[in-house]
């Protein structure tokens, strides 16, 4: 397994350039399934989890052309789905094992189909993940589902039908699910409490723009027409805000001054103005977003995690590890996810001062400083947070488990080197040399 190595101390100044967002494109590329033209995407990130989609599309029979592309200069990719026929309509375990949002093929499929085999996706590090909100909307929707050896079976005779459902938990997945379902539904399918998150919004407008009739973007009560079929479109993926918040964060923690481009600073509003609060300055630019932390003493901040608009739950182990390097206690209050703390051990072993209490808050004390050691993390978000601080560690950081970054984070090494950090990635097959 890969590792990196990191010697902390630098501080890091320069431009990153933002891809296109990881959490936005798993939906957009399962979108292609409703239809059989072909749905061009574009801006779209190079990384695992991509791949390990896209071959579970291609063992259902969609045709994947992948191109190289620029968005402003820097390389990306555009690929290509077009789904004549599927030819599987089961999504098998160990696709779903690897790629949680493996799911995102229930509601296109079965809208098409009537008939979908999806292995239920299980717990994972973050928490138990359930599908309850994303299978009874279905079951409203008309669909029969029976869970067998670990297999969700959902069939419709004839189309599903629209139906008015309110969701329990403004789920993300449940509301690209139920979206994708309903727009080949008959009649009007209404989503109350639906979640608003921006990359539910890019999904509302491919799908527009394939034919789809979807109001309500960006509030909580969605409207879906149902229609007949949909259509070919070609869509740019929106910029990552995760991880322009993550780059944001290795500004602040190595008080260094980074430009993010291709940043949407409006997605980004919450874990700005806590930046600004702790006394980060932050610029917004039309394409661009400018954190400077230069020559700055930051003042420790609370931050609980909420539904978008509030602090994602994706950044709340990053910003953490930055609160370590801050003046005074700061109390982090985790309510998305129920086990998301495990970076906080790995980092009291580089000398943090953190106290959990129960399973939701955690009070973070700033340290003078914090000392290199090998570490590893059990999911995405928390081993960057072992990278930042690393980055401002004294000495050498270890971090395993690299394949939990290259999940999410596109050129990572590169990036980080790119303005300045001492990072470099340790292949499984130098170690062995
Ligand atoms: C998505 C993101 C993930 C992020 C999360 C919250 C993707 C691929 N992943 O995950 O990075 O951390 O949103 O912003 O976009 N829940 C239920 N029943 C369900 C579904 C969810 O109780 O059927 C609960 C979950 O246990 C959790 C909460 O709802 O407590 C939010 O989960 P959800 O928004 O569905 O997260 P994901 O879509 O899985």
């Amino acid at each position: 397994m890969d590792k990196l190595k990191i010697h902390g101390g630098n501080q890091l100044n320069g431009k990153i350039f933002i891809s296109g967002a990881k959490n936005a494109a798993l939906p957009l590329i399962c979108a292609s399934l409703l239809t059989k033209d072909t749905v061009t995407l574009t801006n779209m990130p190079m990384l695992s989890d991509i791949k390990s989609l896209n071959s579970l599309l291609l063992q259902m029979g969609t045709k994947i052309d992948e191109f190289d592309d620029f968005v402003d200069g820097h390389p990306t990719k555009t690929y290509s789905y077009t789904t004549l026929e599927a030819t599987s309509l089961i999504a098998p375990y160990d696709y779903v094992r690897k790629m949680r949002a493996s799911y995102y093929v229930l509601g296109p499929l079965l809208a098409r189909y009537g008939h979908v085999e999806l292995s239920l996706p299980g717990g994972c590090a973050i928490g138990a993940r359930p599908m309850d909100i994303h299978l009874s909307a279905l079951e409203q929707m008309g669909a029969t589902i029976e869970i067998k050896n670990g297999y969700v079976h959902a069939d419709i005779n004839g189309r599903l039908h629209g139906a008015d459902i309110i969701f329990k938990v403004a789920s993300v997945g449940a509301t690209c699910n139920i979206l994708m379902a309903a727009t080949l539904a008959d009649g009007t399918t209404r989503i109350e409490n639906a979640a608003k998150e921006p990359e539910i919004g890019d999904l509302i407008d491919l799908l527009n723009d394939m034919g789809a009739k979807i109001s309500g973007r960006d509030t909580s009560t969605l409207t879906i027409e149902g229609v007949e079929s949909l259509h070919k479109a070609i869509h740019k993926v929106i910029p990552d805000r995760i991880e322009a918040g993550s780059y944001a964060v290795a500004a602040a923690i190595t008080r260094g001054c980074i430009e993010l481009v291709n940043a949407q600073s409006s997605t980004l509003q919450t874990p700005l103005s806590i930046l600004r609060s702790m006394g980060v300055e932050i610029t917004e630019k039309d394409n661009s977003l400018i954190v400077d932390a230069r020559g700055k003493k930051l003042v420790g901040q609370d931050i609980m995690t909420d539904f978008y608009p509030g602090f994602p739950t994706d950044l709340q182990a990053q910003f953490l590890a930055l609160m370590l390097t801050a003046e005074g206690a700061s109390m982090v209050t985790e309510t998305i996810w129920e086990n998301r703390f495990m970076h906080v051990p790995e980092l009291m072993r580089m000398g943090a001062n953190i106290n959990v209490h129960g399973h939701a808050s955690a009070i973070v004390r700033g340290v003078e400083k914090l000392s290199g050691a090998p570490v590893m993390a059990t999911d995405l978000r928390a081993s960057f947070a072992l990278v930042l601080a690393g980055l401002v560690a004294e000495g050498e950081t270890i971090v395993n488990r690299v394949y939990h970054l290259d999940r999410g984070y596109e050129k990572l090494e590169e990036k980080l080197r790119g303005v300045g950090a001492d990072i470099e990635r340790i292949k499984e097959s130098d170690e062995a040399e």
